[in-house]
């Protein structure tokens, strides 16, 4: 069957490396997966960085390993050129058979950049990249402000309408499966207090493994005379309430979140991109027509459009997926 991320043009194996990958916390270190492949595209061998301070996931997949040279290595970062929990796993390549790799991104690591890609290439290795896996495992990763990275999320009808009190989801099965791997790949889900109440969500994440839940967290305003009640109900959920706090960035840093997923609702959409905190955006469009409902309001389309690069649009069926990045 058809992955949803195959949607997103990212290549089997590399789906199998996330996948693996997400099935384990590295951090501060980015989660990073790999696989081995044999000369019929059959998997040898699926392995990840598991642990902070334990071995990289090329280490792991090394040992032990029978390869050959007709083998294929799919790795979804670089691997290191420095010295680090393990020793350089551009290194360790080049002590193995393997003669062809696929990376999944450069490592803004400045220690790596380029530099154990260019190292395998100058032994002769096979080196292809495909772009976009290590940013999509890894939100924000080596961005360093002092904000939070987030990502928006919105999902509409062909006639705009983000919510129908006679659908629940707006878009098909495969986006909803890609909008849970985006669940999976983050610290926290953000939504609006109307949402919270309007939409009663789980914000978890439900794919065929049990990844780790990202933290909700509902923006709740400043009225909290129904704040104990919702906060009792839904009491795994952080309340944010402006006049509590000195920053929304200073609450998520409390609370150890470095990034998130911000599943708006019209008027937490609105603030956060007004504020030019969100850093990249899934719109999610469906062919169907609602006719009645709530519409999407049309500053938030119009302040994309001028303050976002469109990157790239994925046909998903019958829904349409654009993606953007901050100018
Ligand atoms: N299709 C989709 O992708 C999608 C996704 C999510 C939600 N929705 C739909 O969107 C609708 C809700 O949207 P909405 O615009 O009415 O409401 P919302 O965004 O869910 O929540 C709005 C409330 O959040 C609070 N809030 C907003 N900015 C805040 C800030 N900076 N700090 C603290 N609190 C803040 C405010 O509370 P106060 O008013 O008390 O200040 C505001 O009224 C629902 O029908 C839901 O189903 C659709």
């Amino acid at each position: 069957m058809l992955n949803s991320l195959q949607y997103l043009n990212f290549s089997e194996h590399m789906i199998e490396a996330i996948k693996f990958a997400l099935r384990y916390d590295p951090s501060p270190n980015p989660r990073v997966g790999a696989v081995l492949v044999d000369k019929n595209n059959k998997i040898k061998k699926i392995t990840a960085h598991k642990e902070k301070d334990k071995d990289h996931a090329e280490y792991n997949l090394f040992k032990n390993s029978d390869i050959s040279e007709n083998d294929t290595l799919y790795v979804t970062l670089e691997p290191c050129f420095h010295d680090d929990t393990s020793p350089s796993c551009a290194n360790a390549v080049l002590e193995t058979n393997v003669q062809n790799i696929v990376v999944g991104d450069i490592d803004r690591d400045e220690r790596t950049n380029g530099k154990g890609i260019e190292l395998l290439k100058n032994n002769d290795l096979n080196v292809s990249i495909e772009n976009g896996i290590n940013d999509f495992l890894n939100p924000g990763y080596k961005i360093t402000n002092d904000k939070p990275y987030l990502i928006g999320k919105v999902a509409t009808s062909a006639d705009h309408i983000i919510y129908n009190e006679n659908k629940r989801y707006i878009t098909n099965k495969n986006s909803l499966e890609i909008t849970h791997y985006l669940r999976a790949t983050v610290d926290s889900v953000i939504i609006g207090k109307n949402t919270l109440k309007i939409d009663n969500p789980k914000l978890n994440v439900r794919l065929d493994y049990e990844y780790k839940n990202p933290q909700p967290v509902v923006m709740w305003g400043n009225d909290t005379r129904e704040l104990k009640k919702y906060s009792s109900s839904f009491n795994n959920f952080i309340f944010y309430v402006e006049n509590d706090e000195d920053s929304f960035s200073s609450f998520l840093e409390r609370h150890s979140i470095k990034n998130g997923l911000v599943e708006g609702g019209n008027s937490i959409l609105s603030y956060f991109l007004n504020e030019d905190m969100i850093d990249e955006f899934y719109y999610f469009k469906s062919s169907d027509s609602l006719e009645s409902g709530l519409k999407i309001d049309k500053t938030i389309e119009q302040y994309i459009s001028n303050n976002f690069n469109s990157i790239q649009e994925y046909p998903i069926i019958d829904n349409l997926l654009t993606t953007y990045t901050n100018k």
